[in-house]
Parts: C-alpha cells; structure tokens; sequence
C-alpha cells in the first residue's frame, strides 16, 4: 500500500546485482573448492538459484551478506522442472553442469509475462563445443563424455545469459574459445571477472569479442558481487519522480551513464557528491523524451517500465520503444488505469504528458513492471495498492523499507510468500 505524494529525500543505499549473483552462483558449479561469494542480495530468485545449486549436491551456506558453495560434489547435473519454472535463468547451470559433468539435463523454461524466452542460442553454442544436445520431455539433455572442446561461436543476437553460458561451459573446454557478438553488460564482465580469479583465461570481456583459454581446473575464491544498477536506476527515477532530493549510495555511475542521460535530457539534475554515489533532483519541469531499449551501453530494457511511469509526469509525448523483448508493455494499462495516457502501437508506446496520477489498485505483471507501478503510486494522489508483490521480492531486497527510509509512506499489508503458488501459475 503506497500514499503517494511525499518528495523522497535523504540516502537510499544499493545491494548487490541479482543479475550478476546469479551466474556467479551457477559458476561454483565448475570447481570443486569452496568459493565465497559477496554482497549477494537476498531476493527470492537467489533463493531459487541456490535450490538449484543444492539439487545437484552442492553445499550452500548462507552468512550476513554472503553466500559459500561447495560444489565438491555434484551428485545429480540437473535442473528439474520445478525450480526452472519458478525462475528462468536456471539455464544458466547449464554450461558449467556440462563443463564440469560432461552431461548435464536441464529443463525448458517456458516463456513468462514479458515474451518468449528461448535458449535456443545457449544450445547452439554448446553444439559449437561439442555437446550432443537432445530435446526430450522438456528437458534438454547436454551430453560431452570426452570434455567440451573450444570453438568459434557467433552468436545470432546479443544475449546476455547466453553469452554468460557458454563462457562458463569454455573455461574448462580444451583449447581455445572465440565468442563474437558477445553482451556487454557488466554482469558479463563481472562473471569474467570472477573466473578469472578462479584461474581461468578471458580476454575481451566487455567488448562484443570474448577470448576463453580452457584450463584443466578452477580454484575456490572470494568474490563480491557488482552493485545492482536496475535496483540504483529504479531509486533514480523514484527520486525524480516524487521531486525527491535523493541520493543513491553503493552504485557504480559508470553502469548508469544510458539513464543518467535520459534523466538529464528530461530535465533532472543528476550529479556525484562522492564515489559511489549520485543525486538526483528537478530543479524544473520534467519534460518528455525518446528512450529506446537496447543491449549495453544503450538504455536497459530493465528499467523501460520504471521510465515510462516517469515520463506520464513529464510535459510533451515520449515515445518509448522496446527492442529486447516483444510483450514488455505490461505496466502501460495498469498505469493507464491510474490515469496515464499511454497509446500503445507495437513495439513503441506514446506516452503523452503530464497527466495527475490517482491511486488505484493495480497488478503487478513482472518485476520490473511491479517496480514501475510502486514508482507511479509514490507520485500518484491518495492510496495505491500493488497486487501480486511477489513479483517485487524477485529482484528488489525490501524495497519497502529501502523507500520508507528516505519518506515514502509504503507498508507491505501482506507477505507475498503465502502466495507463492500463485506466483508459480503466473509467472
Ligand atoms: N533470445 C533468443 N534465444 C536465446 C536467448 C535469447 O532468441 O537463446 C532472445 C530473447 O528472447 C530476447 C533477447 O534474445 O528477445 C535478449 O534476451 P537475453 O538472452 O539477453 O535475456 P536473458 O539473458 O534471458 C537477461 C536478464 C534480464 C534482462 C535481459 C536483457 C538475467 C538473469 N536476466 O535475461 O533481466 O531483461 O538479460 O537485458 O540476467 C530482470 O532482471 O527483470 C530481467 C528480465
């Protein structure tokens, strides 16, 4: 339940990037040492990761703000239905489980509220290294009884869990592995980086070209996790959006430069007070303007939802279009009903502003669209309420409280767990 209206002021601080902790937790998978992994946030999706991780036979002890896995033995390479539904970045053990195992069964995500998520290019990779790939009773069953073997690999389109993929599935190939059209998001690099200290070889990381080595073994390491920047982004736009003076601390700027522009053009003042850190206020009227999504550097499509809600308070039409994904316009009726004029038109929606938000009840679809109408009920008037928050507790580790810190009137009036199972049909 959101009261809006209150300018958010004050600190709000940042964890750890669910979309970098993820892989590095898949990545324990490929050695058998103990591997330290820190500032991993607590949100359900790292919980599901780390079902998945005991399943196999790994250890996972959790500690204040870390996370250590033991993956000295790996008794079953598999990811079974019932964790992989909940979450579709399960994918992603496959590499390593191959890498490691020689085999490895993994089942099908289907597709999920923001369009169809195939791992059609994670197979065609790991054929590349010579996996035998079948396709049965949907599951895909990887099969490299002699190792993987290095290979060029060009991928169609940039994907990022599917460059993470095979990157882990080349660290133990023999020989070496090119992968060209890699994603350059910082969970990329930060997966690199975290193999590297495990001792394999990567060069390129960050570029569109990845260099991979294959070494015989990896070693266990400490390691801390990248800052979330869709989590530092979303508070951005909920300081701008409430015409907060808010700063966002343990962020790192250089992962924000795409929205920071955006902010700026749109007539925020974003600066740096210190290292880590960055504030933002509107000194003036915001006024629309154009995103379009792309991969890194470009403007995420995970923080597409949260800017939309920004831009119904901004004078002028914005036309925001997506590229990533074919559905992820979810929000843009739940919006709609609190008052936005939103036009959609394929893959662009017009947004046409400002228009005054009233609190409504509304759905949340996803998580970044939840996260887009909490933004929306912080600057609406009267009360909203935000159903199916469970979607929220995904990615973002007690929003509610991070934003009651810094003055917004929000309480959770129900703990989203109970509906889990829900969550698990709508997902
Ligand atoms: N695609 C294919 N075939 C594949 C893989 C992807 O056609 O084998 C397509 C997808 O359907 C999509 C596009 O390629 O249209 C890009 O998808 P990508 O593979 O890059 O997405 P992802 O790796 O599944 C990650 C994030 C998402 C984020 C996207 C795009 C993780 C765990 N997830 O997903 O995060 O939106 O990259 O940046 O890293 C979120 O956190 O809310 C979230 C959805």
């Amino acid at each position: 339940m959101i009261e809006g209206g209150a300018p958010l002021t004050g600190e709000i601080a940042t964890g750890g990037a669910k979309n970098s902790a993820l892989p590095a937790l898949a990545a324990c998978l490929l050695t058998g040492e103990p591997v330290t992994l820190e500032r991993i946030p607590r949100v359900r999706d790292i919980r599901t990761m780390e079902e998945l991780l005991e399943y196999t036979g790994a250890k996972v002890s959790i500690g204040e703000g870390l996370v250590k896995v033991d993956a000295s033995a790996i008794a079953r390479p598999e990811a079974p239905y019932d964790v992989v539904k909940t979450m579709r970045a399960s994918s992603l053990v496959l590499g390593p489980l191959v890498g490691r195992c020689g085999r490895a069964r993994v089942s099908l995500p289907g597709g999920c509220a923001i369009g169809g998520r195939p791992i059609n290019l994670h197979v065609a990779g790991l054929e590349k290294l010579g996996a035998t790939i079948r396709q049965e009773h949907g599951y895909i069953e990887a099969q490299a009884p002699d190792g993987l073997k290095g290979a060029e690999v060009h991928f169609d389109r940039i994907t990022v869990t599917g460059t993470e993929d095979l990157v882990m599935a080349a660290v133990l190939a023999r020989g070496e592995t090119v992968i060209n059209n890699a994603a350059r998001e910082p969970e990329v690099v930060d997966l690199c980086a975290l193999l590297t200290k495990m001792g394999a070889k990567i060069a390129g990381a960050g570029t569109s070209t990845i260099r991979i080595e294959g070494v015989a073994k990896l070693s266990g390491v400490r390691h801390a996790i990248i800052p979330d920047r869709i989590e530092a982004g979303t508070f951005l736009i909920a300081g701008a959006i409430t015409h907060g003076d808010l700063t966002v601390t343990g962020c790192e700027p250089e992962h924000l430069r795409a929205l920071i522009a955006k902010l700026e053009q749109a007539g925020a003042a974003v600066e740096q007070p210190a290292k880590g850190a960055l504030r933002v206020r509107v000194p003036r009227k915001l006024k629309s303007v154009d995103v379009t999504t792309e991969e890194h550097p470009g403007f995420a499509t995970d923080l597409q939802a949260q800017f939309m809600a920004l831009m119904t308070q901004a004078e002028g039409i914005s036309i925001i279009t997506e590229t990533i994904f074919e559905n992820r316009f979810m929000h843009a009726q739940e919006l709609a009903r609190m008052g936005a004029n939103i036009r959609l038109d394929g893959r662009r929606a017009l947004v046409a502003g400002p228009t005054r938000l009233s609190g409504a009840q509304v759905i949340a679809s996803d998580l970044r669209a939840s996260a887009s109408l909490v933004l929306a009920g912080l600057a609406a008037s009267g009360e909203t309420s935000v159903d199916r928050v469970y979607h929220i507790d995904r990615g973002y580790e007690q929003i509610e409280a991070k934003l009651a810190g810094v003055g917004a009137r929000i309480r959770r009036v129900s703990d989203g767990r109970r509906l889990t199972k829900a969550a698990e049909e709508a997902n």
